[in-house]
C-alpha cells in the first residue's frame, strides 16, 4: 500500500513543534501525536530526512534524531525501499474492538452504546403484524430476498429521497451489520484493501478485520468532511471497496453535502472502488430540513446498507441492502450462506411502522433534540475544555479531549458509575485516544448525571487522587 505524506504537509501539520527545545523532541512528539490521532494514518510513508529538513528549516541531525526516537518508541518503522513508515506500537487485538450492546447488568449509566429505546407504536405494529400472520402461514416462511411488500416499501422510500429504486434492488437482512457481512461475502476477498473513515463504526471495523481485509483509515475532521483527504486516500490506496457513512456519520454525526458526494463518487469511480454506503443514521436528521440525495444517486454502482434499528428500534433486527440489479445475484448468494431470510413478523411490523413513519420520526426527533441539548449544556458547564462540533443529526457527540487519555478515562469511568467507548475503538488503524464518543440516546436527566460522573472521573480519577469508590445509584 503506497501512501505517503509530503514534507510540506508534514511541516504544516507539525505547526510550531520544531520550535520547542530540544527541537528533535518537539518534532518527535508532534509526529507521535499526529500518528496516534490518525491524522497521519499508520502505513503512511513519511518524507525522507532530507526533504523534511528542507521544509522545517532545521538541521538534518535534528530530523534524524527525531525519526530515530520515534523508531525506538514504535511509531516508525524503516522498510527496505519504502523509507520511514508510520505505525502504532502494538496494543489492542481485533476482539478488543467490538462494541457489545448487551446490557452490562450494573447500575452504571451505559454510554458505550448509541441506540435509542423503542418509540411509541412498536407494540401496535407488532399487534398488526401478528393479525396478518395467518395469511403467510400457508407459505414456507422463507423469503431470502425479503417479504415482497417490505421490499416495495423500502424501494418507495428511496424514490421519495430522490433515488429511483425497484423492489428487485432490495435485499432485506437481519440488520445493517448482517447486511455488511453479506456485502463482504459477496465482494471482499482476503487481503483486499478497504478504505474507511477514521473514526468509523467499531463493529464494521471488526467485521472487515474478521474477513481479513486490509483496512486503510482516511482521517475525517470532526469540524467537517475532509473530502480532500478522502479523495487523496482513494487515489493512493486504490481500494477494492470503501465503507463510508456520509449521512450523520457514526461517531461524528457529520453530513456530507451534495458537491462533496459528487467529488468523492468521481474519485471512487476513477479508482474502480465499490462504494459501500452505510445509511443506518440517514433518517436521524435533527436540524437539517433539506437533505442531500443518497450517495448512490452520484455513484450508480453503490451498495447501500440501511437499517430499521435507529429510526425505529434495534429489537426489530431488520436492515437491508440496496444495490444495482446486476450485483443482486452475488448478494443473494452471500446471504444464502449466512442465513436464509429475516423473520416474517418483524418484517410485517416494520411495514406498519413505515406506513406511520412521519409520526414515529417526529417523536424520535423530539426526544433526541432534547437529550442532545441536555448533553451539550452539561458538557459546557462541567467539562468546558472538551470540544465537539454540534452534529446536525445522528446519535452522538464526538468529543475531543484536551489530552490523549480516553482509554484511561474509559477504564476508570465504571467506578464512577458510567461506561464509555474510548476513541481507539473507532480507529481502523489505531490512534484517536484524544477522542470519546458520547451518545445522546439516554434521557436528559441521565445524561446530566452521566456528565457529572464523567467530570469526576476526568478530574479526580485521572489525576491519581482516585482510590476506589462505589458506583453511586442511578438517578433517573
Ligand atoms: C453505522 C452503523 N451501522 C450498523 C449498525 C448496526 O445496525 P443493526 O442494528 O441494523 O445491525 C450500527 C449500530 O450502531 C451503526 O451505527
Amino acid at each position: 500500500m503506497d501512501r505517503y505524506i509530503s514534507a510540506d504537509r508534514t511541516a504544516a501539520l507539525l505547526g510550531g513543534s520544531a520550535e520547542r527545545s530540544p527541537a528533535y523532541l518537539g518534532i518527535a512528539d508532534g509526529l507521535r501525536l499526529l500518528i496516534s490521532d490518525a491524522r497521519i494514518t499508520p502505513g503512511t510513508r513519511l518524507p525522507s530526512e532530507r526533504e523534511l529538513t528542507a521544509s522545517l528549516g532545521v538541521s538534518r541531525t535534528t530530523v534524524a534524531h527525531a525519526y530515530s526516537h520515534l523508531r525506538e518508541l514504535g511509531y516508525l518503522v524503516s522498510r527496505q525501499g519504502s523509507g520511514s513508515v508510520a505505525q502504532l506500537p502494538r496494543t489492542a487485538e481485533v476482539g478488543d474492538m467490538l462494541l457489545n450492546p448487551e446490557p452490562s447488568g450494573t447500575d452504571a449509566v451505559d454510554l458505550t452504546c448509541a441506540a435509542p429505546t423503542a418509540p411509541p407504536g412498536i407494540a401496535a405494529a407488532y399487534d398488526a403484524a401478528v393479525a396478518e400472520l395467518p395469511a403467510h402461514l400457508t407459505q414456507n416462511g422463507y423469503y431470502p430476498s425479503g417479504l415482497p411488500a417490505l421490499r416495495e416499501a423500502i424501494a418507495r422510500r428511496y424514490d421519495e429521497r430522490g433515488l429511483p429504486t425497484q423492489p428487485e434492488q432490495i435485499l432485506v437482512t437481519s440488520g445493517a451489520l448482517s447486511a455488511l457481512a453479506v456485502v463482504v461475502r459477496a465482494f471482499v476477498d482476503v487481503g483486499d484493501r478497504v478504505l474507511m473513515e477514521s473514526p468509523s463504526y467499531p463493529n464494521a471495523i471488526a467485521t472487515l478485520r474478521a474477513a481479513r481485509a486490509r483496512l486503510a483509515g482516511a482521517d475525517i475532521d470532526q469540524r467537517g468532511w475532509a473530502t480532500t483527504g478522502l479523495v487523496d486516500a482513494v487515489a493512493q490506496v486504490r481500494p477494492r471497496a470503501a465503507y463510508l457513512m456520509p449521512d450523520f456519520q457514526n461517531p461524528t454525526g457529520l453530513l456530507m453535502d451534495d458537491s462533496e458526494r459528487a467529488r468523492l463518487a468521481a474519485a471512487l469511480r476513477k479508482s474502480g472502488t465499490l462504494p459501500v454506503i452505510d445509511e443506518t443514521m440517514a433518517e436521524l436528521a435533527l436540524d437539517q430540513a433539506e437533505l442531500p440525495k443518497p450517495f448512490a444517486a452520484h455513484a450508480p454502482t453503490t451498495v447501500t446498507i440501511g437499517s430499521a434499528s435507529k429510526a425505529f428500534w434495534g429489537g426489530l433486527r431488520i436492515g437491508w441492502i440496496r444495490s444495482p440489479e446486476p450485483q443482486m445475484g452475488a448478494l443473494v448468494a452471500g446471504r444464502l450462506t449466512l442465513d436464509l431470510g429475516a423473520p416474517v413478523v418483524e418484517q410485517l411490523a416494520l411495514l406498519h411502522l413505515m406506513q406511520n413513519r412521519e409520526a414515529v420520526f417526529a417523536i424520535r426527533r423530539d426526544h433526541l433534540t432534547t437529550s442532545r441539548a441536555a448533553l451539550v449544556s452539561a458538557l459546557a458547564s462541567q467539562l468546558p475544555s472538551w470540544c465537539f462540533r454540534m452534529p446536525a443529526g445522528g446519535l452522538s457527540l464526538w468529543c475531543e479531549l484536551p489530552r490523549a487519555a480516553s482509554s484511561a478515562l474509559a477504564s476508570v469511568a465504571p467506578s464512577y458509575g458510567v461506561r464509555l467507548a474510548a476513541g481507539p475503538l473507532f480507529a481502523p488503524e489505531g490512534g484517536l485516544d484524544r477522542f470519546v464518543r458520547l451518545p445522546f440516546t439516554e434521557s436528559p436527566s441521565q445524561l446530566t448525571d452521566a456528565v457529572s460522573r464523567i467530570a469526576s472521573a476526568w478530574e479526580e480519577g485521572l489525576s491519581g487522587r482516585h482510590t476506589s469508590r462505589r458506583a453511586p445509584a442511578l438517578i433517573t
